[in-house]
């Protein structure tokens, strides 16, 4: 049985939690909003609800989990030796959507490492999470609250889509504020390598250290038959251009894209930016539009992207055509998942 509560994310009410934190301790399952996407909570310290956190997400055991914190006296409980790098990136971040990798303390399950020798550890912003950490007294770990493979949850409803009968409590509070995952920093590589690009844009961590750091290239699955990630059932194409500039012509390539589907007798929907979905009306009956946000404005496509793909199953068409957005900032970790839920269906003008 799942147990959906809601909880007001600006004054959580503390009996809820207190219940919610109870089923933490006894092993349970708890499905919560961060400020990122949602998360599948359970004790960090509790092997056996670590173990079933991967069994109910189809999850595979070799990739480890996200420690959640909700004070820096539990960052000493999972991580050891933080270099003065890390502390200049949590002083400015947290609580907020930076995940550090860090050197991890024995104590920790092996499980929840996948058997490595670092843990990566984040202090979400959202009161419900962090109230439901502190009233827990133990650190969580807490992937996102998705079946392994689907977009992230960025509502109550999503998770329940995906998880309900299968986790103890769902609590809903309302939609989450990034829509992305938070970034991961390897922080002890030299350079700083960003491992998954995501709520917090590169830029803004080297204004914060002073140096430059990487970000781990895109491969594509080098591994056969390695699993869709982020992905809707609906296959999707990518449209990326060089260069963005030029919205007329750009929008004219995506059109020719549509059409070649079309002609083949695919039922399309377009998922285009604010500035560009409405020159796709007249493409002729059946083609579906779908908006995210504006070009000029990458945290709101950020925000609406995982919601998008997951409407896009609903509208029965057989293929989405989806237009790219210009490398910088938000548009790194937009662009990450957009090619990984195509699978690498790309294609490039
Ligand atoms: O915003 C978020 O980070 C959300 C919310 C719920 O906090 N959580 C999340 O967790 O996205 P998950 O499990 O969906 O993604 C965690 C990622 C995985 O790609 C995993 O490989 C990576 O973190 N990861 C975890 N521990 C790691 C480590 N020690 N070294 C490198 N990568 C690690
Ligand atoms: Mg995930």
């Amino acid at each position: 049985m799942t147990k959906v509560v809601r909880v007001s994310p600006d004054n959580p009410d503390a009996h809820v939690l207190i219940e919610c934190a109870r089923v933490i301790k006894a092993g349970g399952l708890v499905a919560f909003p961060t400020e990122t996407v949602y998360g599948l909570g359970a004790d960090a310290f509790n092997e056996e609800a670590v173990r079933r956190v991967f069994k109910v997400k189809g999850r595979p055991p070799n990739n480890p989990l996200i420690v959640h914190i909700a004070s820096l006296n539990q960052l000493g409980e999972v991580a050891l030796s933080i270099p003065e790098r890390a502390w200049k990136l949590i002083r400015w971040s947290w609580p907020g959507p930076l995940t550090l990798v860090l050197k991890r303390k024995e104590d920790l399950p092996q499980e929840v490492t996948a058997g490595l020798d670092t843990v990566a550890v984040r202090m979400p912003a959202n009161p419900i999470a962090l109230k439901l950490i502190e009233l827990s007294r133990t650190a969580l770990v807490a992937p996102s609250a998705n079946l392994s493979g689907k977009p992230s949850p960025t509502t109550a409803e999503h998770v329940i889509q995906d998880l309900y009968g299968k986790v103890d409590v769902i609590i809903d509070g309302g939609e989450t504020i990034y829509g992305l995952e938070s970034t991961i920093i390897d922080i002890t590589a030299e350079p700083p390598e960003i491992l998954r690009p995501g709520a917090i844009p590169p830029e803004a961590i080297e204004r914060v250290l002073n140096v430059e750091v990487r970000v781990r290239p895109l491969v594509k699955s080098p591994v056969t038959g390695r699993m869709r990630r982020y992905a809707p059932r609906t296959p999707i194409i990518v449209v990326e251009a060089r260069d963005y500039s030029d919205l007329r012509s750009y929008v004219r390539r995506v059109k020719e894209v549509v059409k070649k589907n079309v002609s083949k007798r695919l039922r399309v929907a377009v998922i285009a930016s604010l500035e560009t979905c409405q020159h796709y009306g007249d493409l002729g009956v059946g083609v579906k539009v779908l908006s995210l946000g504006s070009r000029r404005d990458l945290f709101s496509v950020g925000r609406k992207l995982f919601k998008v793909l997951r409407d896009v199953d609903r509208l029965n068409v057989d293929i989405a055509i989806v237009e790219g957005f210009e490398e910088k900032g938000l548009g790194i970790s937009v662009m990450d998942r957009l090619r990984k839920a195509s699978c690498y269906n790309v294609v490039k003008f």
